[in-house]
């Protein structure tokens, strides 16, 4: 595997498989992997010739007072892990070599990018599509692979390519749970005892309105209403529970077929998202496992 640490050499190497004819599949990440990020990769490695990983705790994307400083860096093991998954390129850029003081651009996905975590966590979505674009750009990949945890920053990413004629094929990858349904996230580790053993209660109460969805047993405000209630008795302090057009992210209509529950909220200190995303009518669930 190389590793590389500069724009200079990543762009020569890209080019030089370029001009072999090699096609190159990508997995962004903030590094701190996990058997989530580990799905992504050998995804990929199945429909490219070439896997490259980037580590980059992007700081643009991490609101002031939010977790940069002590975001969980482990560059040696991940490096190691990423060598057994036969990953041909790892890009491990530092701030300075991907940020310059003089930049000037930002991406915005408008409508998209206030909602929900967007709401809570004030610019984090454009530092998310401004360092994607940059990093697409670089890496001039012919698919990327993202997982359906984050599901808005997935909506975000499939509407800036379109937007901007990107030419990357965005594949998303199911959740990757724990054994009690915990989504896998490298902010888990912030868990102490005694809330990670609450923390699969966020995916519990999703599961239990998509059965009240699919049930037709309460109207969609009803059920988030009753869930943020129960997630908040529990010990969570609720961001959002929201029912929603799967595409727009927008509430939800009665009469919406394809839609998407999805929820943030913190336990002390560490804050959990999770979604489930299904189609009404035909039953057809695409992130249950
Ligand atoms: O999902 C992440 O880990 C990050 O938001 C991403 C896509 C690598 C951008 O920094």
């Amino acid at each position: 595997m190389q590793i590389i640490n500069t724009i200079k050499t990543l762009v020569t190497t890209i080019k030089h498989w370029k001009q072999l004819g090699l096609s190159i599949a990508f997995v962004p990440t903030m590094g701190n992997l996990h058997q989530g990020h580990l799905k992504l990769i050998t995804q990929g490695k199945d429909q490219a010739d070439k896997v490259v990983v980037s580590i980059f705790v992007n700081p643009t994307q991490f609101s002031l007072g939010e977790d940069f400083s002590s975001y969980p860096r482990t560059e040696q093991q991940d490096s190691e892990l990423l060598k057994i998954h036969n990953v041909d390129l790892l890009f491990l850029p530092s701030v300075n070599e991907i940020y310059k003081p003089k930049a000037r651009t930002i991406i915005s996905v408008t409508e998209l990018s206030n909602l929900h975590c967007g709401a809570s966590r004030v610019g984090h979505f454009n530092g998310v599509a401004t360092i994607v674009c940059k990093l697409f750009n670089l890496v001039q990949p012919d698919i990327a692979l993202f997982g359906e945890k984050d599901y808005q920053q997935l909506a975000i990413i499939r509407a800036m390519i379109e937007d901007l004629n990107i030419p990357v094929q965005i594949k998303s990858v199911s959740t990757v749970r724990e054994t009690d349904g915990l989504a896998m996230s490298s902010r888990n580790s912030y868990l102490t005892k005694e809330q990670r053993a609450i923390a699969p209660i966020l995916y519990q109460t999703l599961r239990q309105a998509y059965h009240q969805i699919i049930t037709k047993q309460l109207g969609f405000e009803q059920i988030e209403q009753q869930k943020q209630k129960v997630l908040n008795d529990v010990g969570f302090i609720v961001d959002y529970f929201s029912i929603c057009h799967a595409n727009t992210l927008l509430a939800a209509k009665q009469e919406d077929d394809e839609v998407v529950i999805l929820a943030a909220a913190k336990l002390g200190k560490t804050r959990l998202i999770d979604n489930i995303h299904f189609k009404i009518n035909n039953l057809k669930v695409d992130s249950l496992d």
